[in-house]
């Protein structure tokens, strides 16, 4: 029994693993293991002989027993020692550069002017930037022979041949998601849309595809009252700054009457832009009362309904807020301008936590 006994405590010593400890267990004390074994030999002893040995066969099974548990936590812990050896983090490392990329101030722009009005009620809605030449036109009561149509320097589509769609262009302004907007959800409404527009024109202030952002507020008795402090309002909450002012200048649209553009007080003293200031204006936007002709074209009835719309350029607007001075520069996709002047990506513009910051 003594030599058993030495011969598995060293094994159990030797062991390098867990499945070497199991094969000695297996072996014995196991069912069929050396030390059943022996045990089975207690029925051929003496009862004198089997009182001493029987003890001893149990004795001798508990401290292989518990040599093998013993061993077994030594190797865990040996193997979590080599893990925190060999897997170890140096947390005083500096952090990876945060600004890989930038939210390009159109993207930025827009979601903040977006927030703006998500504040005061508005949804946002889309429209397709390739457009019948009714919805770009006919609907928003611009007639064929209207000069509006060459003076917007639209892109015609090249139907294919036998195709009898009716013409479609690259939508020249967001207007016609205006009336989109209301044949899907009908009046009451308000929404914006933000997105892009083509016109062929290149020079420093134009490009042939530029941002425009829409608004459009249609209920029972909305006023121009209503359209003059929705777009002060927002102007203060875009430019962030409490002393902005605007203008509301009388002139025309065929899809707004009355119609009236809105220039902003600035000052170009020293040659730098200042807004809220001086004794320059700079026109900013387009808007009006709906025309009734509008409205109907949309499927909403002019005798019960009213209200306004507006018309923005969102890059126009980033360049003013952020002083970019070139349009063309927007488009370009120059790495260093856009580091420069992008947004940090996780910074979400919201009227809670700031719109930029
Ligand atoms: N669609 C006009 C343009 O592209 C802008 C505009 C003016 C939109 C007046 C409007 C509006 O909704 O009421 O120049």
């Amino acid at each position: 029994m003594d030599d058993l006994r030495q011969k598995y405590i060293d094994a159990v010593a030797a062991a390098s693993d867990e499945t070497a400890l199991e094969d000695i267990r297996v072996q014995a004390v196991g069912k069929k293991g050396e030390v059943a074994l022996k045990m089975r030999e207690l029925g051929k002893m003496t009862p004198e002989e089997r009182q001493i040995a029987g003890p001893k066969l149990n004795a001798l099974k508990d401290e292989i027993n518990s040599a093998i548990s013993a061993k077994k936590s030594a190797l865990a812990d040996a193997a979590l020692d080599e893990r925190l050896r060999t897997e170890w983090l140096d947390v005083t490392l500096p952090g990876r550069p945060q600004r890989q990329g930038t939210i390009h101030p159109i993207s930025q722009v827009t979601e903040e002017i977006s927030a703006i009005f998500g504040d005061m009620g508005f949804s946002v809605a889309e429209g397709p930037q390739v457009e019948s030449d009714w919805y770009n036109f006919d609907a928003l009561n611009i007639p064929a022979e209207h000069p509006t149509r060459t003076e917007m320097d639209t892109f015609y589509m090249t139907m294919p041949d036998g195709d009898n769609r009716p013409p479609h262009v690259l939508r020249t302004h967001t207007s016609p998601v205006q009336i989109r907007a209301m044949e899907m959800q009908g009046a009451p409404i308000r929404v914006i849309a933000p997105g892009r527009v083509y016109r062929a024109d290149y020079d420093q202030t134009h490009t042939p595809m530029f941002h425009q952002l829409e608004g459009l507020a249609i209920d029972k008795d909305i006023s121009m009252a209503n359209l003059k402090w929705v777009l002060e309002e927002f102007c203060r909450a875009f430019f962030e700054l409490d002393g902005i002012e605007l203008r509301f200048r009388a002139s025309h649209f065929p899809f707004t009457e009355p119609s009236a553009e809105v220039d902003i007080r600035c000052s170009w003293a020293g040659g730098t832009l200042k807004l809220g200031e001086g004794d320059d204006w700079m026109e900013i936007l387009g808007s009006g009362m709906v025309h009734p002709h509008v409205l109907k074209s949309a499927g909403v009835d002019p005798d019960e309904w009213q209200g306004f719309a507006f018309g923005m350029g969102i890059d126009r607007l980033a360049m003013l807020k952020y002083g970019i001075p070139d349009l063309r520069a927007f488009f370009d996709s120059d790495l260093r301008w856009l580091r420069h002047y992008g947004f940090a990506a996780l910074d979400v513009p919201t009227m809670r936590g700031g719109l930029s910051r």
